[in-house]
């Protein structure tokens, strides 16, 4: 294990004596053995020293360090931010792959540098007043995953409103972006852009789920990537009557979670993968009898450990389940479906004020998707005037061919082709400007 200092941290030099000396070695076991990590993995070899931040990313990339401890108290004047970008960009180890930060930081939870390290994937976060070498030691050897620091992402941010984060693609796809600039061809095959859409209406009944199946199945259809739909309406899920398919047991995630080796491949491994198009894939949800053992944050883990470009969620009605709170905090486009009725309107428009007011989740992410139009229902114009602040999605008539497909398992389409528009646009101006940058 190659190990960089990047600190000046009092508890670092105790380190350091004590792997220095067989007694001291022989005491570290000792703790490591009480908190279940009986041998050494691997020695630790400390590799360099940096006293300076200045220094820190050309001397990592030439020691090709497994781990790197970070001290936000290092001198220096290059903001930790990006540091954080640079490291995640320039140094792997010696197999090549990503180099993991253990920062150690006074920080507080809600601190915007401590939630971008979280969407940086650094995981290994060793914060307070109080830390002893242990803390790092058992750091070294046991990498952290997304539910030890999600609370610091999750948290409100201090003092100021609460501000989206950019997602993970966002921030990758800035430091791609500054990389192509340099022409290193190397990241662009890491380019992944996300979408995360999460599909959401004030009462059960309007068409959620219809049109999240409909938007995945359309947009693995049409774009050939990989495409996520996943159930988070909790107790009844129902995407997969859409998909003719058996819903799966969560049981495998639950356990991988627990045990902290949860990865892209078990979730994989524990959704369905449909038949006619093999990118899109489905987790089925959390079945009524597993949901004492399913905690209210798996739904975030499960969502930030896929690494798809589109992530399409469907969730409960109204806002009383953690599914649904979790996918509308975490996602860059919230669908909102509306029935052509006055009480759909007012319950919609009462609970998107509450959303925006209390969450901070600008009324730019929202689109309105009109549902269920007949001559009998309100017209669109009313509809329209009604949501005028906001974007609208699409319109959508009341059709018999909606049941019938219900009942076929075949995703709907015809009708349904505007819950395209908004993300291929997207998509195409976003891969012209990287291209753009190589074309140079
Ligand atoms: N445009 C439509 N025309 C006819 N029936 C529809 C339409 N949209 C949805 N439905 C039907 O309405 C019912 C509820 O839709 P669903 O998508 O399950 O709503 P939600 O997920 O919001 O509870 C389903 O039986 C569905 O087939
Ligand atoms: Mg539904």
């Amino acid at each position: 294990m190659r190990l960089l200092l990047a600190t000046n941290h009092p508890a670092i030099d105790s380190i350091i004596l004590k792997l220095e000396s067989e007694a001291g070695i022989k005491e570290l076991e000792k703790s490591l053995k009480h908190d279940g990590l009986p041998r050494w993995v691997r020695p630790i070899l400390i590799v360099d020293e940096v006293k300076y931040r200045e220094r820190l990313i050309e001397k990592a990339k030439v020691c090709r360090p497994d781990v790197t401890i970070l001290y936000d108290k290092l001198p220096g004047t290059v903001e930790l931010e990006v540091l954080f970008e640079e490291i995640r960009l320039e140094v792997k180890n010696e197999a090549g792959k990503d180099t993991r930060i253990i920062f150690i930081t006074s920080l507080e939870q809600g601190s915007p540098l401590l939630r971008k390290a979280v969407e940086l994937g650094i995981w290994d976060i060793i914060a307070g007043k109080d830390i002893h070498p242990i803390d790092i030691i058992k750091k070294i050897y046991r990498p952290g995953n997304y539910s030890d620091v999600a609370r610091f992402k999750l948290a409100p941010e201090a003092e100021s409103q609460i501000k989206r984060m950019p997602l993970v693609s966002e921030v990758k796809e800035k430091i791609v972006e500054k990389e192509v600039e340099k022409i290193v061809i190397r990241e662009i095959k890491e380019v992944k852009r996300q979408r995360i859409i999460t599909w959401w209406s004030a009462s059960g009944g309007e068409g959620k789920t219809t049109m999240a199946a409909s938007q995945a199945y359309q947009l693995a259809k049409k774009t050939g990537e990989k495409v996520a739909l996943l159930d988070f309406k909790e107790a009844n899920p129902s995407c997969h009557y859409w998909f003719n398919a058996m819903p799966k047991d969560t049981l495998e995630i639950i356990d991988a979670i627990e045990k902290r080796f949860l990865n892209q491949t078990v979730i994989e491994n524990n959704m369905v993968t449909y038949s006619k198009i093999p990118n899109l894939k489905i987790f089925t949800g959390i079945d009524l009898y597993r949901i004492n053992s399913w905690g209210p944050e798996y739904f975030d883990i499960v969502k930030n450990t896929l690494k798809y470009p589109y992530i399409i969620i469907d969730t409960n009605a109204g806002l009383f389940f953690s599914g649904t709170v979790s996918a509308l905090q975490g996602s860059d486009m919230v669908s909102v479906v509306v029935e052509p009725t006055y009480k759909s309107i007012e319950e919609t428009l009462r609970w998107l004020d509450f959303i925006k007011d209390k969450w901070g989740i600008p009324k730019e992410h929202f689109r309105i998707h009109f549902n269920k139009l007949s001559f009998k229902s309100l017209d669109e114009d009313t509809l329209r005037k009604a949501f005028n602040e906001y974007q609208i999605g699409g319109t959508y008539k009341y059709t018999d061919n909606v049941i019938e497909a219900l009942n076929k398992g075949i995703p709907v389409e015809k009708g349904f082709e505007n819950l395209l528009n908004d993300l291929l646009f997207i998509q195409e101006k976003k891969k012209n400007n990287i291209l753009s940058f190589l074309k140079r």
